[in-house]
C-alpha cells in the first residue's frame, strides 16, 4: 500500500552544513503492518515520516500511496488521509478549541460539510462514544478546552483525531516520549489497540527498543539516512533487545553509547 522507491532528501544543499537526511530509501508497507522505526538521533527517522506526510518533498526518488504517486502531493491534501501524531503533545491539537470542536474538525476533515452551524447530536454521540474508549473520563468533558488536559490526555485525544477516519496510513513520531511512564504506557497500550482493530497501516518511531519489539511485527532500523535493518517475520520474533544493539554496531561500526536508544 505505501511504496517508498530510493527517496532522497538533502538539506542546506551547497553549504558546509549540507546533510543528506535520507539516502535513498526504499521502503514497501502491507495493508495493516505495524512497523516500528528505530534509530540513533539525527538518523533520518522524522525525515521519512515528514517526507511521507509531505512536510518536505524528496529531492529524487517517489513516494506512493496505494498506487497513486503523491510524492509532490501538497501536505493538507495528504492529511486527509495519512494521520499524524507527534512528539509534542501541543502539537495535535488547538488548545483553545473545546475536545469536541478538535474532534469535530478531524471528522469533518475530507468530507463535504452540510453547512449548517454546529455539531448534530448524532455528532456528539458519536464523540461521545469514541472519548469512553480512551477510558479517560473525557466523555464527560466535551466543553473542556484541550488547553485544560494534560499531556498524556492530549495525546490519546490526537490519537482518537487521527485513526477516527480511518486514514490508510498512520505515522507516529516518538508519540510517548514526552509522557511520564505510565501516562506513555496508557497511551501506547491504546495506539496498540487501536491500530489492531482498525488494521491501519502504522509506522511509529520510538526509542524505546523494548516497545518496539514488543508492539510491531516489524523493525526498520536507520543509520545515518539508510535502512541498516528490515527485520519481520522469523527474522524479528528471534530479536531481542540486545541483539538490536548488537545489529546496530554491526551495521552502523558505532557504538550505542550513551544514546537514547538505549533508555528501554
Ligand atoms: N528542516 C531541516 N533543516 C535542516 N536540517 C534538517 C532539517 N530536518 C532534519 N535535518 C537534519 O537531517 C538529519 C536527520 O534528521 P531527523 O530529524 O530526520 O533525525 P531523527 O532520526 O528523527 O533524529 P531524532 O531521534 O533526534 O529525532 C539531521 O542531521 C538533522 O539535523
Ligand atoms: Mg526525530
Amino acid at each position: 500500500m505505501l511504496e517508498i522507491n530510493r527517496v532522497k532528501k538533502v538539506f542546506l544543499k551547497g553549504t558546509v552544513n549540507e546533510r543528506t537526511a535520507l539516502d535513498n530509501v526504499s521502503l514497501t508497507l502491507k495493508e495493516g503492518e505495524f512497523v516500528a522505526v528505530i534509530g540513533g538521533n539525527g538518523s533520518g527517522k522524522s525525515t521519512l515520516l515528514n517526507c511521507i506526510s509531505g512536510v518536505h518533498f524528496p529531492d529524487s526518488g517517489s513516494i506512493k500511496l496505494d498506487g497513486e504517486d503523491i510524492s509532490f502531493l501538497p501536505e493538507y491534501k495528504r492529511s486527509k488521509f495519512i494521520g499524524r501524531v507527534f512528539q509534542d503533545p501541543l502539537k495535535g491539537t488547538a488548545f483553545d478549541m473545546s475536545i469536541e470542536e478538535n474532534l469535530a474538525i478531524a471528522w469533518y476533515k475530507g468530507r463535504s460539510r452540510n453547512l449548517k452551524p454546529g455539531l448534530t447530536r448524532k455528532d456528539i454521540e458519536v464523540f461521545r462514544e469514541k472519548l469512553a474508549r480512551l477510558d479517560l473520563g473525557l466523555e464527560n468533558r466535551m466543553k473542556d478546552k484541550a488547553g485544560l488536559l494534560s499531556g498524556g490526555q492530549r495525546q490519546a485525544l490526537t490519537l482518537l483525531m487521527a485513526i477516527m477516519v480511518r486514514p490508510k496510513l498512520l505515522l507516529l513520531d516518538e508519540h510517548t516520549a514526552a509522557l511520564d511512564p505510565s501516562t506513555a504506557k496508557k497511551v501506547l497500550q491504546l495506539t496498540r489497540s487501536f491500530v489492531k482493530e482498525e488494521k491501519i497501516a502504522t509506522l511509529m518511531v520510538t526509542h524505546n527498543m523494548k516497545d518496539a519489539l514488543e508492539m510491531c511485527s516489524r523493525i526498520v532500523m536507520m543509520h545515518e539516512g539508510r535502512i541498516v535493518l528490515d527485520a519481520s517475520g522469523e527474522e524479528k520474533e528471534n530479536l531481542t533487545v540486545d541483539k538490536l544493539i548488537e545489529k546496530f554496531e554491526e551495521r552502523s561500526g558505532q557504538t550505542l553509547d550513551n544514546d537514547r536508544m538505549l533508555l528501554a
